[in-house]
C-alpha cells in the first residue's frame, strides 16, 4: 500500500462522501504537486464544492452547465475568446486585474484590456486624426504623462483605440472600416505632454452572438459597455497602465456590461464652439475636447 493511500484512509478521506467532498478530493494530490497549483485547486475545490451543495445542483443542471462550457470553448478561435468574455461578464477579469494592480492613490487605475488591442498600431504625430472613417463627433484628446510627483514623464508611449461610431472596432469591420482606424501610438513629449484628434465614442455591445452573450440574456442583462477610449501608457521606469477614459454622459455608465468603468476613469467632456480654437486644430464647430493626465506608479520589482 502506498503512503498516499495509508495517509488518506488514516485520515478517514479514503471513499468519496458528500460531507467531506472537497476535503475527499483534495486529500488525492501527491507530496509532488505543484505547491502553488495545490494551493489553488484546494481553494476552488472547496468553493465549487460548497456551490453545488448550496445551490443544490441536479444532474440536469450539471449537464447544462457542461454543455454551457463545451460551446464556450467551441466559440474561441484565433479571433474571439470567448472564454475571456466569460470571465470579464462575471466580473473575474476585473477582479483578477485589481487584486495585482492595487497602486499609490494619486495613480491612474487600470481597467480591463478586452480583446480589440493589436499591437503595433502606426505611430502618429500629435494632433493626428485617427478617426479614418470620419463618422461621429469630433473629439480633441489631450493631456500630460506625469508621475506621482506631478513631474512630467518624457517619451511615454500612448496605445490608444476605441469603437467607430457605429460601435464596432476597425478589426471586426474588416473591409468595411478602414485599417488602424480610430488607432495609434502617441509619444509624450519633453514636457509630457500627448494631443491628438478623435471622434467621441459611443457606448457598443460586447460580442452577444455566443454563448455568453445567451448567458446574459438568460440573466436580462444588456451586453453594452460603458463609452470609453483605451489606453496603454508604457514609460521605462513605471508600471504599464492598461486603462480607459470614460464619458460621463453614458447611459451604461454604471452599468458596464463587464465593469470596466471605475469612478476615477470619468473624464470631463466640454463641448466646444469657440470658432478660432475649432480651426487652429483642424475641427469644424461644434467639438469635444478632453483633458485627461495619466499619472504612473514606479514600475514593481521583478514586473
Ligand atoms: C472592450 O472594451 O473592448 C471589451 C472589453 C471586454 C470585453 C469585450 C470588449
Ligand atoms: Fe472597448
Amino acid at each position: 500500500m502506498s503512503d498516499q493511500i495509508r495517509k488518506t484512509q488514516k485520515a478517514g478521506l479514503a471513499f468519496f462522501d458528500a460531507s467531506h467532498s472537497a476535503e475527499v478530493v483534495n486529500a488525492r494530490m501527491g507530496p509532488q504537486a505543484d505547491p502553488r497549483l495545490r494551493e489553488i485547486i484546494t481553494v476552488v475545490v472547496r468553493h465549487l464544492h460548497a456551490a453545488i451543495k448550496e445551490a443544490a445542483i441536479t444532474p440536469d443542471e450539471w449537464f447544462t452547465a457542461i454543455q454551457f462550457l463545451t460551446q464556450t470553448g467551441q466559440m474561441c478561435s484565433d479571433w474571439r475568446q470567448e472564454f475571456i468574455l466569460l470571465s470579464d461578464v462575471l466580473g473575474l477579469s476585473m477582479l483578477v486585474d485589481s487584486i495585482d494592480h492595487a497602486r499609490p492613490d494619486a495613480c491612474t487605475e487600470n481597467t480591463v484590456l478586452g480583446p480589440f488591442h493589436v499591437s503595433s498600431a502606426p505611430r502618429l504625430e500629435h494632433g493626428e486624426n485617427i478617426s479614418l472613417d470620419g463618422k461621429g463627433e469630433p473629439l480633441l484628446v489631450r493631456g500630460h504623462v506625469m508621475n506621482t510627483q506631478g513631474q512630467p514623464v518624457a517619451g511615454a508611449t500612448l496605445d490608444v483605440w476605441q469603437a467607430n461610431e457605429d460601435g464596432f472596432y476597425d478589426v471586426q469591420q474588416k473591409g468595411i472600416q478602414p485599417d488602424w482606424n480610430l488607432r495609434g501610438i502617441f509619444v509624450t513629449d519633453m514636457e509630457g505632454r500627448y494631443w491628438f484628434r478623435s471622434a467621441k465614442p459611443r457606448y457598443y455591445p460586447i460580442p452577444d452572438d455566443g454563448p455568453v452573450g445567451r448567458l446574459l440574456a438568460s440573466l436580462d442583462r444588456h451586453p453594452n459597455r460603458a463609452a470609453h477610449l483605451h489606453f496603454i501608457v508604457e514609460a521605462a521606469g513605471y508600471d504599464r497602465l492598461v486603462t480607459q477614459i470614460f464619458t460621463p454622459d453614458c447611459p451604461f455608465l454604471t452599468e458596464d456590461a463587464v465593469f470596466g468603468a471605475k469612478r476615477s476613469l470619468i473624464a470631463e467632456f466640454q463641448r466646444v464652439h469657440d470658432h478660432e480654437r475649432a480651426a487652429q486644430i483642424g475641427f469644424q464647430t461644434p467639438f469635444w475636447d478632453v483633458e485627461w493626465n495619466f499619472v504612473l506608479a514606479p514600475a514593481r520589482p521583478g514586473k
